[in-house]
């Protein structure tokens, strides 16, 4: 799909372009925007990992961006020794790490790189989790991050990933679409001096629908995958394990 521009908004370069220049305003915009649900849902979307008693000893934050969903994990999971964060934009991860996480630094190994390139060892993760980070990828990039995911895992290990979704068919709809398609870009002219990125971000968003493709894809590779609906629809994600 080509950007104003004509280039492929889902070149992983491309991507890492958007999110190095909105690396700086991504916090604060991302928490007004969606009016205080992000945290909300990276703290449900933790909540839906259930190790049932297995270790969580280490594991994987695929597109960690900056990071806001370890205090999360590390409040539900004390034993946690290190998550691995993993995103192809080192702006905001350099961001995390000097203003939200300069105290629980040790705890965290950064790997900037393309998901989809990285060589993840097998079988190396405890759990695996997602915030955010579904909404640029392809189909095919889908499949391919489903497959990961499961090579990854260990057998028990468990996975959880949520993302922005569309309300299909609810009343929230219009209202969704204004926040998108009428809300961001007025915040962005208004307050960001017209960078194009956080417009961008909503149509990444607009584009990805919900995670119920994502699901499939994941039980395809043979891992136990539920499924959810948050508030309403306005975010959608899916959790589960890998079968001993
Ligand atoms: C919307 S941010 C989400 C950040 C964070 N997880 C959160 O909860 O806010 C999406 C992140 O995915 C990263 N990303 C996008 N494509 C990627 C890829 N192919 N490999 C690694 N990271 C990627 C971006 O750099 C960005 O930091």
């Amino acid at each position: 799909m080509p950007s104003e521009r004509g280039e492929d908004i889902y070149d992983p370069a491309f991507v890492k372009d958007v999110f190095d220049r909105c690396s700086g305003q991504y916090i604060a915009f991302s928490y007004v925007c969606s009016m205080g649900f992000t945290e909300r849902w990276r703290r449900q979307c933790v909540a839906a990992l259930r190790p049932e008693g297995r270790p969580m000893v280490a594991g994987y934050d695929l597109m960690a961006g900056t990071g806001e969903v370890w205090p999360h994990l590390l409040k539900a999971f004390p034993a946690i020794e290190t998550i691995t964060a993993v995103d192809i934009s080192s702006g905001m991860h350099q961001r995390a790490l000097d203003r939200l996480h300069r105290h629980r630094k040790h705890r965290i190994d950064f790997i900037e790189d393309d998901v989809l390139a990285s060589e993840l060892p097998d079988e190396s993760a405890d759990f695996v989790v997602a915030t955010f980070g579904l909404k640029t990828f392809n189909d095919a990039q889908h499949k391919a991050l489903a497959r990961l995911i499961a090579r990854v895992l260990k057998p028990g290990g468990v996975f959880s990933l949520i993302e922005a979704s569309d309300p299909e068919g609810w009343w929230l709809r219009p209202v969704y679409n204004f926040h998108l398609r009428g809300f961001l870009p007025l915040v962005e002219r208004t307050l960001l001096r017209g960078a194009q990125d956080f417009a961008m971000i909503g149509r990444y968003t607009a584009n990805f629908r919900n995670a119920r493709g994502f699901s499939d894809l994941l039980r395809d590779e043979g891992l136990d995958a539920e499924y959810r609906d948050y508030f309403f629809g306005c975010a959608s994600g899916v959790s589960g394990s890998k079968p001993l």
